[in-house]
């Protein structure tokens, strides 16, 4: 498996999903290699659930990492999960247009564009 998909699985371990039980894992690649991981964190206001890809987005942006190559999204789902609209705003504005691979845990995987996810952002160059 591609060791960024496999590092995603594995953040999935972390999830605290116990509200809604959809545990989910992301993983980042830098533009030295190096990879940045997240999972879901939900709490009892549910309201402010933060979703696995800005968990792992944050964290590289926390260290000083400002190049990205890819992102892995992984869940239980037979059908594939695509990042959330406020996941995707943030990678366009953070990442550009990077590979966005989702996977299941049964090796199923799907690899995406960003600007195919996300057409005519409103960003920087907006304003
Ligand atoms: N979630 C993610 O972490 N990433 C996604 O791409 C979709 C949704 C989380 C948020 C919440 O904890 C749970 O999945 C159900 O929406």
């Amino acid at each position: 498996m591609d060791a960024l998909v496999d590092a995603a699985v594995s953040a999935r371990d972390n999830a605290c999903a116990s509200f809604s039980g959809f545990r989910v894992g992301a993983a980042i690649e830098d533009a030295e290699g190096c990879l940045h991981t997240g999972c879901n964190i939900e709490n009892a206001t549910l309201g402010l659930t933060v979703c696995a890809e800005r968990v792992a987005l944050f964290k590289a942006l926390s260290e000083g990492v400002r190049t990205f190559r890819r992102i892995a999204i992984a869940t239980d789902s037979e059908t594939l999960t695509p990042p959330c609209g406020a996941c995707r705003q943030l990678l366009w504005e953070f990442c550009g247009d990077v590979e966005v691979i989702l996977a299941n845990l049964r090796g199923k995987t799907e690899s995406l564009r960003l600007k195919d996810l996300f057409p005519r952002p409103f960003d920087a160059s907006c304003l």
